[in-house]
């Protein structure tokens, strides 16, 4: 079954209400509800005085109308009593202050008490739950996350790595603690890096945020446990944040659950854009599908204006309807909109539901009750398919808490260059899988490997034998720096990528927000590019009978390459020395995909997004995320699935912010 639904909290509203809530949800098409995240207190009003009564009822409900209901274990949000009993257990900022009761996500996962009081709740409901016919899965607290830094987790950091050293000499070996005297001759004088020790020496610092990595996986594992054993019918999973979120290992993070979940919000009160950039959701249900490399659900789909303290700019008409068929287009498996109704009270009274304060079910409503119709007539079809790119990116986690201990740049991100490079493939209707740096790669004709900072030889390994087989492979600056520890190679750079990629870093120049650099291109096949502007950083590329295909035209280093190409084993590297910006990655994304030998799904104008899904059928996904009509030229015949079952084929019309979902009449199996 295709699941569409949404995420409820009947413990916000009077009972009474809950029928016409219930009667409403069946009116749009829903067949599933999320309930309980954050209903702790209700749940255990006093310490070991449980009350399931009301939810019980409240599931009664909507199951007369053949909703099903995945239920969230409580844990992000602890009731009052709980926290004021057992204060240790709110966890410590980087700054070193306790935070205090009034938000959620408060508490220190390695603290014993508060796992014992996790494992109590989380046991009652599973018991409570484990037969009942309506409850199918279980997300596990919310959005985990939040570094703590409290005297439990300094302890529990010192036993990690006496596991992960083994002795101090080797620890103090990699890390270089030589370095300002720091030479550690007791496991308990390893500190952990708070900010008022000052900067901290990068290999302390990349192994705390493993660590704190580590301990949300344990924490969730301990869950994860009681619900294999006591719900053995039921999935698992967690609602993760997204490609933006920082402070976890999301790949180790999945690597328990039957799938992943995640949070898809595109317009928010913090940032309030005119337009949105569909590349930014595309690229998060990438990385949501790559890391287990299995579709997903949407456990939070956005149903109306987001906001705390601010309210975000509205979803225009049709923006809800198309983001969610964007989630399926990349591979959602589910769809559930967050939240059913507008919460009149606490910090999230602006974050809108589809359902308005008042219970008013308008617009937002209308629009997805259109889609809940749409979805009864081709969910069917959906499940089971999966999207299947020829185009991987790498995601390294040790890399991108590299880079949040040491930018190297006051303007480099690297979530924000490895978008940026993204956006590119995205614009020319390539799908694109976001894998761990050790994944099997040999399905990919092109792999790129943003800013690979931090790089074990397993992983040089693995894009050596990519490469032989014929891949092709792109490498972008900061790569190859870092060993494990976090200290720099002593290579030339780019280390253990030198040799593949056939060239040296002669020296590097980090450039400030005034200053910028140009490249042109010397290759014949980009020549047709005027120059681009090269900023943030230039390294000065000495080729090792590579081919350099730009150069800079600037400064000290005029003439030097910016950008070469290798041939290695059966395949190619290509090396950009520089970041820039979307014009230096579009102009290098056409060659790039042709070198590769791959096509992209359809020709399309911007705005319009393709994708499409496989299983024996073909299906095309067509989306149109302008505010005006386009124009698309197809490629075959196709089945209108959306319009009942006209057959387009040359030019089709895609109305303002809307979508065709069409199946292809050459790969059909009816
Ligand atoms: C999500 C979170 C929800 C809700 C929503 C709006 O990140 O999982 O519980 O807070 O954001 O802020």
């Amino acid at each position: 079954m295709f699941y569409f639904g949404v995420d409820y909290y009947p413990e916000h509203w009077p009972e009474e209400r809950w029928p016409e809530d219930a009667r409403l949800m069946a009116e749009a098409g829903f067949n599933v509800v999320r309930l309980a995240e954050f209903a702790w207190s209700r749940m255990e009003p006093k310490q070991g005085q449980y009350d399931f009564d009301w939810l019980d009822r409240a599931i009664d409900i909507l199951t007369s109308h053949d909703i099903r209901v995945v239920l969230g274990t409580p844990t992000a949000s602890p009731p009052p009593w709980l926290m004021a009993r057992h204060p240790d257990s709110f966890r410590v900022r980087e700054d070193g202050q306790r935070v205090t009761f009034g938000n959620r996500r408060e508490y220190c996962p390695n603290n014993l008490v508060y796992r014992e009081y996790t494992h109590r709740i989380v046991t009652r409901m599973a018991e409570h739950y484990a037969d009942h016919p309506a409850v199918i899965g279980w997300q596990i607290d919310n959005e985990f996350g939040d570094r703590c830094y409290c005297p439990v987790c300094a302890r529990a950091f010192q036993d990690w790595l006496r596991r992960r050293y083994g002795s101090l000499d080797e620890l103090n070996e990699k890390w270089g603690t030589i370095f300002w005297s720091h030479v550690y001759t007791d496991w308990d004088q390893i500190p952990l890096p708070l900010e008022t020790g000052g900067s901290p020496n990068p290999g302390l610092a990349l192994d705390f945020f493993r660590f704190s990595s580590d301990s949300y996986v344990a924490y969730q594992q301990m869950q994860v446990d009681i619900l294999r054993e006591k719900c053995p019918e039921h999935f698992v999973t967690h609602n993760f944040h997204g490609f933006h979120y920082e402070g976890l290992n999301y790949f180790d993070l999945a690597r328990d659950l039957d799938f992943v979940a995640w949070d898809n919000y595109q317009r928010t009160g913090w940032l309030l854009q005119a337009q949105v950039d569909p590349s930014y959701a595309a690229l998060a249900h990438d990385a949501m599908r790559g890391l287990k490399r299995q579709n997903f659900w949407v456990m939070e789909q956005q149903a109306g204006q987001g906001g705390w303290e601010m309210v975000s700019v509205a979803p225009r008409p049709g923006e809800l309807r198309l983001w969610a068929y964007q989630a399926i287009a990349h591979g959602a498996d589910a769809v559930l909109f967050f939240r059913w109704r507008t919460a009149r009270f606490g910090t999230e009274q602006y974050w809108h539901g589809l359902l308005d304060h008042d219970g008013h079910a308008g617009r937002r409503y209308q629009e997805i009750k259109r889609m809940g119709a749409e979805i009864k007539t081709i969910g069917e079809r959906l499940v089971g398919s999966s999207v299947k790119p020829s185009v991987a990116m790498i995601l390294s986690y040790d890399s991108r808490f590299a880079f949040q201990i040491q930018a190297n740049n006051p303007g480099f991100s690297y979530p924000n260059h490895f978008h940026q490079v993204y956006r590119a493939l995205h614009r020319r209707h390539v799908l694109v899988d976001v894998v761990a740096p050790t994944a099997d790669l040999s399905s990919y004709q092109l792999v790129v490997a943003p800013a690979l900072h931090v790089l074990p030889d397993a992983v040089a390994g693995n894009l050596k034998r990519f490469v032989a087989a014929g891949g092709v492979l792109v490498v972008t600056p900061r790569s190859g720096v870092k060993d494990e520890a976090n200290a720099v190679v002593n290579q030339r750079l780019p280390g253990l990528l030198a040799e593949l990629c056939g060239v040296e870093v002669e020296e590097y120049d980090s450039l400030g927000a005034d200053m910028y650099n140009e490249v042109e291109f010397t290759l014949p096949e980009l020549a047709s590019h005027s120059p681009v502007a090269a900023k943030v950083w230039c390294d000065v590329l000495q080729p090792h009978g590579t081919t350099a295909i730009a150069r800079y035209t600037q400064d000290y280093y005029a003439g030097k390459p910016a950008i070469t190409l290798n041939r290695f084993g059966q395949g190619q590297v290509v090396y950009v020395g520089t970041v820039g910006d979307a014009r230096l990655y579009e102009a290098l994304v056409g060659w790039l995909l042709n070198l590769a030998g791959v096509q992209e799904i359809l020709a399309v104008p911007r705005g319009v997004e393709v994708t499409e899904r496989w299983q024996g059928d073909r299906l095309l996904f067509v989306l149109n995320h302008a505010e005006r009509e386009q124009e698309v030229t197809l490629d075959g015949r196709y089945v209108d699935l959306l319009d009942g079952s006209a057959v387009l084929e040359g030019r089709a019309a895609v109305a303002p912010r809307d979508v065709l979902i069409l199946l292809d009449e050459e790969n059909a199996n009816d």
